[in-house]
């Protein structure tokens, strides 16, 4: 449906006021409420409507790059003598191929015009007039840094003058808290007779910086910072410079501004060897790339590597090399055309809590789990996201309802990192968010234990029941394969596994019957189920799911008492002398084997047939590998490094990280690399995986 031109108005009029808004918070406050994928949103739908129909003013915010910086609340104002310009943006292939056609049929145009010649068409292809794209321009690509936008003025050497971007024309005066920045020189003696010169770039915190000052806050009992950009955002317009120092701010120079009694290179990567050369930070990642394809490349290859990168990006930054060619293409309102920025996906976005769920995990923990609008960040659709507990949802003060931001980067679990100020008129529909009385899966009573609640019913709730079970048929446990996740909930909904005894019973038939099995990977499976019965103590051990018993310390438990019969009978003083076993893992083991329902369980296992071998408990003084260095690298395929790492230490080896003329032995499997080129190169003994499972099988049975 069309829209009236009153409703066009009116939603032109009300974009302006909420990008004004926003502006407000983010160059005034320093404080935004909104991710910029949002605002970019709520900018793109006011040019869109502007131009489709004919409404632009020159009072619109989308003719200005911000909002007019503070006056009166302390920061003096400086006059940028250039314009601090923004950029457009691509996000994909074709916008960015689309950006050198757009700029190579300019500078074509000019050269026509003009005579100049910027030897776009290359000699050897003359027939190529059509394309401008074959000209191969030169770009030069970097990170763009997500951080605030600063000018910084040297006059002849010294640092004289730090300002914000403001609204492009005329931003605040921030001298006081530039000069804090940490690799920023405030005398440059190659400048000295140099009257002006006046480079930009980015103002930032370090990924690590951010780590160390969060840290740092938290011991002295200060609050937390959310993220680095605002941080950093926050600390250039402190009033306090003494407040900012004790923020580890950073700086990368991206340009020049404006410059006097001073000979700047044409092309930009020269002027960054030459910032260089002045001791001025300028980012090491960027490259000069040749056509636009290789810019692509950069791009995606930055992307790759962004979770490894010491400070956070949200895209690549594409300008045409020349500064010849960058004057012949001039800007628009907003920005320059002889550059682009190519955008990530966002690391941060908002989206709505639709509901609060409640979950029970294997040893009964209650875990608040957000149902959110789903929503694409770190890109990946988040619809769902574990909350941690009860404390962690009081220090967010979130209610369902709520406007939050999520942050997913890189590989890790998405979190809710903030709840966006709820406009007056949603605030009645948030609703308070309160542990269950009641396990949400099988009714019994919920109990507080710490920070976390707990389902008190054990092994006969459901929830828990299939998540001992699936733990306990889990490749690194008994590794019965084909007894997955699926299957498992349809053979205790179907109330045929009620416990992890019950999968000994299991009959070919009946698992044929279910949904996606067969009669052959019913087969399959009962041969895994037999062939399970023959294992080991360790693997036993840590199949049984007692709490904080992962496969590490199952393997040193065996080690050190032999047998199941010893380890049950330990008591919690005891099982304290065993490696890293402190007094809580005491705990556990000792309520668990203590527990007549887990004897019972131990029993019936026995009863159908399961089977290990005791372990010789040797003497340390004994201990064939004492005193011995050995080295894993490359991946185990038969065997967890931890579980490789137990077994050494059990046999008085030490498992180091490096090789060395020290190390004695290297166990090296698929994808090894430089740690086994150096174990070849001193002479050290290699072996792999089959021959190291061998060697560790005698040496244990010694
Ligand atoms: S060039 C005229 N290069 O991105 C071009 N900007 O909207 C001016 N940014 O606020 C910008 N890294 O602060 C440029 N390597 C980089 C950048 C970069 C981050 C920021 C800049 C500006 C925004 C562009």
């Amino acid at each position: 449906m069309t829209k009236t031109p009153e409703k066009v108005r009116d939603e032109v009029s009300d974009l302006r006021k909420r990008i004004e808004h926003h502006n407000h918070l983010y160059y005034t406050l320093g404080s935004p409420q909104i991710p910029d994928d949002d605002y970019d949103a709520l900018m793109s739908r006011l040019v869109e409507l502007e131009r489709k129909h004919n409404l632009a003013t020159p009072d619109s915010p989308s003719q200005r790059v911000g909002s007019a910086p503070a006056d009166s609340e302390g920061f003096g104002e400086v006059k940028h003598e250039l314009p601090m310009q923004s950029l457009d943006k691509v996000s994909d292939k074709q916008a960015l191929f689309d950006f050198e056609t757009r700029i190579g049929k300019r500078l074509q145009a000019a050269e026509t015009e003009t005579g100049t010649d910027f030897e776009l068409i290359p000699d050897s292809t003359p027939d190529s007039t059509s394309d401008p794209t074959t000209a191969q321009l030169e770009y030069s690509c970097e990170p763009k840094i997500d951080g605030v936008a600063v000018s910084v003025l040297y006059r002849r050497g010294l640092l004289q003058r730090g300002a914000t971007r403001g609204d492009g024309v005329t931003g605040e005066d921030i001298t006081h808290n530039v000069r804090t920045v940490r690799n920023l020189p405030l005398h440059i003696p190659a400048l000295k007779n140099t009257p002006q010169l006046e480079v930009r770039g980015e103002i930032f915190i370090s990924k690590p910086g951010f780590a160390e000052l969060n840290r740092r806050s938290e011991a002295e009992g200060g609050k937390t910072f959310v993220n680095p950009r605002n941080t950093a955002a926050g600390a250039v317009r402190q009033l306090d410079p003494a407040a900012t120092a004790r923020i580890p701010l950073q700086m990368y120079c991206y340009g020049v501004g404006f410059t006097e009694g001073f000979n700047l290179p044409d092309k930009l990567d020269e002027i960054f060897t030459l910032l260089e050369s002045f001791s001025l930070p300028v980012n090491p990642d960027r490259a000069a790339c040749k056509g636009v394809s290789a810019c692509l490349d950069y791009c995606l290859d930055l992307l790759a590597r962004r979770d490894s990168l010491d400070y956070e990006i949200d895209g690549a930054v594409i300008k045409l090399n020349s500064r010849t060619m960058q004057q012949t293409l001039g800007s628009n309102v907003r920005s320059p055309r002889w550059a682009t920025a190519y955008k990530f996906p966002a690391e941060e976005k908002s989206t709505t809590v639709l509901d609060v769920q409640f979950q029970v995990g294997r040893t009964g923990t209650v875990t608040p789990v957000a149902r959110l609008k789903p929503v694409f960040v770190g890109g990946v659709t988040v619809s769902n996201t574990t909350l941690h507990n009860m404390d962690e949802i009081e220090r967010l003060g979130l209610r369902i309802g709520d406007r939050v931001i999520v942050r997913r980067a890189g590989d890790v679990i998405p979190k809710v990192v903030k709840v966006i100020d709820p406009e007056p008129k949603t605030k009645t529909k948030r609703k308070k968010i309160t542990v269950p009385q009641k396990c949400p899966a099988c009714d019994a009573p919920v109990e507080q234990d710490g920070v976390l609640y707990k389902c008190t019913a054990g092994i006969t709730c459901p929830a828990q029941r299939k998540e001992s079970i699936r733990h306990f048929a889990s490749r690194t446990a008994m590794d019965i394969e084909g007894l997955g996740e699926k299957l498992i909930e349809q053979l205790v909904d179907a109330g045929r596994l009620s416990s992890v005894k019950d999968i000994y019973t299991l009959k070919a038939e009946e698992l044929a019957d279910m949904e996606r099995m067969g009669d052959k990977s019913a087969a399959n499976l009962i041969a895994a189920i037999d062939k399970s019965r023959q294992t080991t103590l360790p693997r036993f051990l840590y199949s049984l799911g007692i709490r904080e018993v992962g496969e590490a310390t199952a393997q040193g438990l065996a080690n050190h008492y032999g047998t199941l019969e010893a380890i049950a009978e330990a008591d919690e003083d005891a099982l304290e002398q065993v490696g890293d076993i402190g007094p809580i893992v005491a705990k556990h083991i000792a309520a668990f084997f203590a527990n007549k329902g887990n004897q019972a369980l131990i029993k019936a296992l026995r009863k159908q047939g399961m089977e290990w071998p005791d372990i010789p408990v040797s003497q340390a003084a004994e201990k064939p590998l004492a005193g011995e260095t050995w080295v894993l690298t490359g991946t185990l395929e038969r065997m967890t490094r931890n579980e490789a790492k137990a077994r050494l230490t059990a046999l008085g080896a030490k498992a180091a990280g490096s090789v060395s003329a020290k190390t004695h032995c290297v166990v090296a499997g698929p994808g090894a690399g430089s740690k086994l080129a150096k174990a070849e190169e001193l002479g050290i003994e290699v072996i792999d995986e089959a021959a190291f499972l061998s060697r560790l099988k005698k040496l244990e049975n010694t």
